[in-house]
């Protein structure tokens, strides 16, 4: 069977969201069960093996399928902090994470791609959303909710792509919902008055996590929708909506995901992929190996 530990530390991870519950094409070296002091993550993190783009030899990197792997975890169900402490145990400094988004905006198509840079967390407060409590005290800066050197290199990748039919949109202010439950319309057109480009209900806690936990974090959404600010009701999003888009448009997900992944694996960008931009964030990482 595969190993179920792994010596090394792994500093990229990818957790997949609605339709990229696996990455086909990287070799599994080892699935990790991970305990930590906020329970159990989503998943077992897979350790995944590809050869470097420049040297060839084989580099590691962690993925987490952020619904489980059958898809058996509701956005508001997912254990954010066990998912990023988990990450963060076994080394991880750098997280891609995606997500299926609808769309805010009439040139945001279904299947395209947009690499959020602005968030506004219209979760409802109900969901653990930090890691400082209980005596420990501490307050992350969060102007830039991405990582922007890291986005940098996921836009340039994604536009590598763009002879193969990835459509990407540089930047996107993403509104964060509590869900299930979509949004209504009067609630949909407030988002677009906002300027809202997309939507969905897993950006957050997981990127104030990763700040507090200081390890850099991207979002790469794609959009399966436009919610239901755009036509009457019979093209208002439903579960089958996003599935269909998200199987169709696969192909180039992790073709996109897969590309970000061999330009993190570069000599040039070990700086950035330890993160050592974030240090100090937080003081008390070591409460959470
Ligand atoms: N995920 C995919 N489409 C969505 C939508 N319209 N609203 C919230 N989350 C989504």
């Amino acid at each position: 069977g595969v190993a179920s530990t792994y010596d090394e530390p792994v500093h990229i991870a990818v957790i997949g969201g609605t339709g990229l519950q696996s990455l086909p094409g990287f070799t599994l070296a080892a699935s990790l069960k991970v305990d930590t002091p906020w329970g159990e993550p989503s998943s077992p993190i897979s350790i995944l093996h590809h050869p470097s783009p420049s040297t060839g030899k084989p580099i590691s990197i962690a993925f987490l399928s952020r619904h489980g792997l059958h898809h058996e975890l509701a956005p508001h169900e997912i254990k954010n902090r066990a998912n990023i402490a988990a990450l963060r145990s076994i080394g991880v400094r750098t997280i891609v994470a995606f997500s299926a988004v609808g769309s805010l905006q009439e040139e945001v198509h279904p299947r395209d791609f947009v690499v959020p840079d602005q968030i506004i967390d219209r979760t409802k407060g109900i969901r653990p959303f930090t890691f400082f409590e209980d005596g420990m005290v501490g307050h992350v800066g969060f102007g830039d909710p991405f990582d922007t050197g890291l986005a940098k290199i996921v836009r340039r990748c994604g536009h590598s792509l763009e002879g193969e039919g990835v459509r990407l949109h540089d930047t996107g202010l993403l509104i964060c919902m509590e869900g299930p439950q979509f949004s209504t319309r009067a609630e949909s057109n407030l988002y677009r008055s906002w300027g809202g480009s997309v939507i969905n209900m897993s950006a957050l806690p997981e990127a104030k996590l990763a700040r507090e936990a200081e390890i850099a974090y991207q979002m790469i959404c794609m959009a399966t929708d436009y919610d239901c600010w755009r036509g009457g009701p019979d093209e208002d999003v439903n579960v089958e909506m996003v599935m269909a888009h998200m199987k169709a448009n696969s192909v180039n997900a992790r073709r996109f995901v897969g590309a970000v992944l061999d330009e993190l694996s570069k000599e040039e960008h070990t700086q950035l992929v330890l993160a050592k931009h974030l240090e100090g964030q937080m003081r008390f990482a070591g409460a959470m190996t």
